[in-house]
């Protein structure tokens, strides 16, 4: 397999281009134009030349990775593509959508992947040409710097198709770990429930927002708050996995916390929006209660 195809192209897509062409693959990028799909590639020249300024990459490196991307208009260019990874935004119908149109296109032997955070793989498998060829790979936020990928098997998902998989993200240099298809998988099984814990503490006055990050940073030693990571995950993103959770297995532990509710009706997504649990707008983020 030399090529791979990525469908979407925020943070996600353009994360997994830009390591995909890193390590060696030629990469088709698409999203909703080739206009979006171009900025993107934009971008991600100027993530590999922070790379080559911090003597992380060698210059040729970076030019040889960004000349491997190719923003397309159309998925037909995708048809000679080994593996073809979804990672546009988390609302099903999309995603549906986009695999029937791919389906069209798709090779013999093409590996159909979705970066879906929750969505049941064996649900989304069909609609896909081929549920044998359909897998889970879930990548984490930011993709250049989180090593893990987690693989997760439909019902009717094949040894060759996860051996595809398992090439792919052994030549990308990443850790990966094999799930079945139950909700939240594993990581997001166990994230999700904390963060919204954090959110129902801050609802319920336990602390302010600063505690609450300051608390699990060094109490627990994690990077970043929670409701930090929330913000940085995006607050709607956040709500839409919970939501799945608790939709799936119907056990009221996962019920959404009302405070998280309330800020994504207030269209408080976190980071992408400018403001969430913090204001993003100065020069460092500032708590918003
Ligand atoms: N893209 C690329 N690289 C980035 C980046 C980004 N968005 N943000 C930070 N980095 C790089 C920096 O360039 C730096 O690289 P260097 O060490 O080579 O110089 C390195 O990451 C560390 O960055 P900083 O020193 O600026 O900041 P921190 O030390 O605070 O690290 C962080 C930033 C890596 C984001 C760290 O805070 C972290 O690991 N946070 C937790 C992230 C996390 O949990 N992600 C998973 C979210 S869940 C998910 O994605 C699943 C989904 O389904 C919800």
């Amino acid at each position: 397999m030399n090529s791979v195809g990525i469908i979407g192209a925020g943070q996600m897509g353009a994360g997994i281009a830009q390591v995909s062409a890193a390590a060696g693959y030629r990469v088709f990028l698409a999203d909703v134009s080739l206009e979006v799909a171009e900025k993107a590639k934009a971008d991600i020249g100027k993530r590999l030349s922070r790379l080559v300024e911090k003597e992380k990459m060698e210059a040729k490196a970076a030019e040889t990775a960004l000349g491997r991307i190719e923003p397309v208009g159309s998925f037909e260019p995708m048809a000679s593509a080994g593996l073809i990874i979804e990672a546009a935004t988390e609302r099903e119908e999309v995603k549906r959508t986009i695999f029937g149109e791919v389906g069209k296109v798709l090779g013999h032997k093409t590996v159909l992947a979705s970066n879906t955070s929750s969505i049941p793989i064996t649900r989304l498998a069909q609609a896909s040409p081929d549920p044998e060829r359909f897998i889970g790979v879930h990548f984490f936020n930011p993709v250049p710097v989180m090593d893990l990928i987690e693989v997760i098997k439909g019902l009717a998902t094949s040894t060759e198709t996860v051996e595809t998989v398992r090439g792919y993200g052994k030549a990308l240099g990443k850790q990966m770990v094999f799930a079945n298809d139950a909700p939240g998988f594993i990581v997001n099984r166990i994230l999700l429930p904390m963060l919204n814990e954090a959110c129902f503490a801050l609802g319920e006055g336990v602390a302010s927002i600063e505690d609450i990050d300051t608390a699990c940073r060094l109490g627990l030693n994690h990077p970043m708050g929670p409701l930090t990571l929330a913000d940085f995950i995006g607050l709607d993103t956040c709500l839409e996995i919970t939501r799945v959770l608790h939709e799936t297995t119907g056990d009221p532990k996962y019920r959404p916390a009302p405070l998280l509710v309330k800020y994504v009706e207030a269209g408080w997504y976190g980071r992408k929006s400018g403001r969430g649990f913090y204001d993003y707008s100065g020069d460092s983020p500032k708590p918003t209660r």
